[in-house]
This record gives C-alpha cells, sequence and structure tokens, in this order.
C-alpha cells in the first residue's frame, strides 16, 4: 500500500501534532512527511525531530506586512515534501486564498470551538461569556474564508458552572486529540463522513 503524505504545520507546542504522528502507524492509510513551522523555536519542531519526523521552519517575523512573500517562502519546503494531505495543527498565521487554493480540498484544520461558532481567537472567552451550554472543537476543510470549509469533525462537551478559560482550554485540548487524529485517518482513506464525538 502508498501511503499518502501527511505534512503538519504549526506555531507552538505541538500536542496536536504528536496526537496526529502517534497515529500515523500500522494500518494508518497516510504518513508523516514533514512538520513545518514559522516559529523556527516552536516547541514541536523539536517533539517531531524527536520522533524522526523531518521538519522545517520559515521564521514568519521578517516578512511581517508581507504576507504573499512569506507564503513563498512557505510554500518551497511544502513544495520538496509534496504532501497529499496538509494538517493546520495549531497554526496562528492567516493563509491567504490562493496559498489554500494550491493544495484546495486537501488541507485541514482544528479549531477549538464548535464551527460556525467562535471563528478567530479567544474561542474558550467567548463561549463562556456567552453562557454557551456546549462548547468543543471543529476539523474542518481549509478554504479561502478564515475557520471556514466543510465540517468534518466535532467533538463536543458541556460547560460547567465551575468552567474557566483555562479549564475550558484544557478539557477542549484534550478532545482535539480524539478528534484530529480520526478524522485524518477518515480523510486519507477518502472517507469525508464527518467524525461526531461527545
Ligand atoms: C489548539 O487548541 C488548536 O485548536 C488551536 O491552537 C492550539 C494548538 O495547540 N488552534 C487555533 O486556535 C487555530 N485558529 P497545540 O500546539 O498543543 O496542538
Amino acid at each position: 500500500m502508498s501511503h499518502k503524505r501527511v505534512a503538519i504545520l504549526l506555531s507552538g507546542g505541538g500536542s496536536n501534532m504528536l496526537a496526529l504522528l502517534d497515529s500515523m502507524t500500522g494500518d494508518h492509510p497516510a504518513r508523516p512527511c514533514l512538520v513545518l513551522s514559522n516559529d523556527p523555536a516552536a516547541g514541536g519542531l523539536t517533539r517531531a525531530a524527536a520522533r524522526g519526523v523531518a521538519t522545517a521552519a520559515v521564521d514568519s517575523r521578517p516578512f511581517r506586512g508581507d504576507r504573499l512573500a512569506f507564503e513563498a517562502a512557505l510554500i518551497k519546503p511544502l513544495q520538496q515534501a509534496a504532501p497529499d494531505i496538509i494538517c493546520l495543527a495549531g497554526f496562528m498565521r492567516v493563509l491567504t486564498a490562493d496559498f489554500v487554493s494550491r493544495w484546495q480540498g486537501q488541507m485541514l484544520n482544528i479549531h477549538p470551538s464548535l464551527l460556525p461558532k467562535y471563528r478567530g481567537l479567544h474561542t474558550h472567552a467567548r463561549a463562556l461569556a456567552g453562557g454557551d451550554v456546549f462548547h468543543g472543537c471543529t476539523v474542518h476543510e481549509v478554504t479561502g474564508v478564515l475557520d471556514d470549509g466543510p465540517i468534518l469533525g466535532q467533538a463536543r462537551l458541556t460547560v460547567t458552572p465551575d468552567d474557566t478559560t483555562k479549564s475550558l482550554a484544557a478539557r477542549v485540548l484534550k478532545q482535539e486529540h480524539q478528534l484530529y487524529p480520526q478524522v485524518l485517518r477518515r480523510f486519507a482513506a477518502g472517507d469525508r463522513t464527518p467524525v461526531c464525538l461527545g
């Protein structure tokens, strides 16, 4: 069997990236080909390298204000790795529609809210401020619109009166580690049926 090649893009610690790497063994239809970051100091790069996965970084700071130039640089290691699937996993740069269109239908993102609620940042604080009964996370196909695109999976939890932004972030992150690998496995097998957890 020839495996699908998966590139993972991150900006931080990479706990979702690790959950994805750990899942891609045995009869899984995909294998990691690259972990790429916009921050050379991202903890996720060290963790990926420790597991023997190829890593690369394109520092976004020198490109501040010039998104197109940043993306032109980001494309190079991606083209070299030739992924079939790109997973954004805590990648905190907004990508242009032009960049996304190169991998249309091949790029996934995980977002810490029940989309279409709370696109963008501070999702846990917004769910608390909204008095939401349910909160959670979503994996979706990436389109040219931020935190939009067909939903491929959601995990839902019930917000308790004791929850804080910190407790919600921790509870949702735990769900992310369940959800993202399940969606990737299905997606890599050509199945886009949404995964529903919780
Ligand atoms: C995760 O909670 C992910 O959903 C979020 O960043 C965190 C990364 O954690 N992504 C976004 O907010 C994207 N807009 P990780 O580095 O430990 O995987």
